[in-house]
């Protein structure tokens, strides 16, 4: 893992069976491009994930159904570290190390925790929700992680984890942590529910035909593209204000083939809404293809998998434990001393 490259590091919740386009596009796509000039560490975060109560056993079936998407994804493991976050315990070891770091009322503003908390009332809200995202700024911080590649929705989360490490560094004197920066691009930060298009698409909160599944049946996927919702207009053109549905497709079409927005709608000029779906479903089932195939491949060789997770963890356990020890020290814990 040693180098000059950069290091990137990113990570996903194994919250359901299939990662959405969102995911994909907002994220993957970028993981997969980064890890050609940077030390790259992808991670599956499953303690993240507990703070919604899974399953044990869907759990650790969707734990390995997000790694194999990873995968299927083009995340090489040749080239990137790809492993489990409570492979190393240092992940939670660090999240409390940052927690005393971390004002209640700094917390507390987070728009996803008030958003997932507002849902569940207090009695449904566990702690770990609302200390969720300090847990993710020890994910970051602990690879002295210099970009995050995340789709919008992360946004605050990541201002987070650059006040923590600012604090930590004045704190604790300059170098104690790297301070990260967001790498979140303009065009594909946020891909709309196809149903409710002035909303995200998400694993969570979309409804099935909001949703376009990597791992879905083609035959669905081109369904839920085909009955997009759009709106009473007829000009196909790209208007996130008025035209929310038509530009979330037009942006999925551009991210899918490479081609500019503007290339699109020419082509699409005096066409119905319905040409652009019809063309944008065979689109989108060719391009997932490919990819359901390989992660699909992977998930049926679970120990594979499995081995790639173990050598993943191997490959980051030393930086975790060094950047562990290092802020120890600095907030004053007295090391074990080595046994002779
Ligand atoms: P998660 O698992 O919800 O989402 C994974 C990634 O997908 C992006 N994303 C989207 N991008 C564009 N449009 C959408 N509709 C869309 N939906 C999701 C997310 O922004 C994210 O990049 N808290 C994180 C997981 C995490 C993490 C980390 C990320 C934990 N520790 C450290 C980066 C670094 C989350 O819940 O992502």
């Amino acid at each position: 893992m040693a180098g000059m490259k950069p290091r990137v590091f990113s990570a996903m919740q194994p919250t359901s069976d299939s990662l959405q386009l969102g995911n994909y596009l907002g994220a993957l796509v970028e993981w997969v491009k980064l890890q050609d000039t940077h030390d790259a560490i992808y991670g599956v975060v499953d303690l993240h994930a507990l703070t919604v109560s899974p399953k044990p056993e869907v759990l650790r079936e969707r734990t390995r159904r997000t790694a194999a998407q990873f995968l299927a994804a083009g995340v090489d493991p040749s080239r990137s570290a790809v492993f489990v976050q409570s492979h190393v315990h240092e992940h939670a070891e660090l999240a409390w190390l940052l927690s005393t770091f971390t004002g209640f009322g700094e917390a507390a503003r987070m728009t996803q925790f008030k958003d997932k908390s507002g849902a569940l009332g207090e009695s449904g809200t566990n702690v770990g929700l609302f200390t969720y995202p300090v847990l993710m700024a020890a994910d970051i911080l602990l690879y002295d992680t210099n970009v995050v590649p995340v789709g919008e929705d992360q946004r605050q989360h990541l201002e987070l984890s650059r006040d923590l490490a600012e604090r930590l560094n004045t704190r604790l004197g300059e170098g104690a942590v790297v301070v990260p920066e967001p790498h979140i691009v303009k065009e594909t930060a946020k891909i709309y529910d196809l149903q409710e298009p002035d909303k995200k698409m998400s694993k969570s909160f979309s409804s099935p035909k909001g949703l376009i599944e990597i791992l879905d049946d083609p035959k669905k996927v081109a369904k839920n593209i085909k009955s997009a919702a759009t709106d009473s207009d007829t000009v196909i053109a790209f208007d996130r204000e008025n035209k929310a549905g038509i530009s979330n497709l037009l942006t999925i079409y551009s991210a899918l083939t490479g081609r500019a927005v503007e290339d699109i709608v020419a082509e699409y000029e005096g066409k119905m809404y319905g040409h652009l779906k019809v063309d944008l479903a065979d689109v989108v089932v060719e391009y997932l293809t490919p990819v359901h195939d390989r992660a699909m491949d992977w998930i049926e060789s679970p120990d594979a998998l499995d081995e790639v997770l173990a050598d993943g963890a191997a490959k980051v356990q030393s930086i975790a434990r060094e950047t562990l020890a290092r802020l120890y020290d600095r907030v004053g814990l007295v090391a074990p001393r080595p046994r002779s």
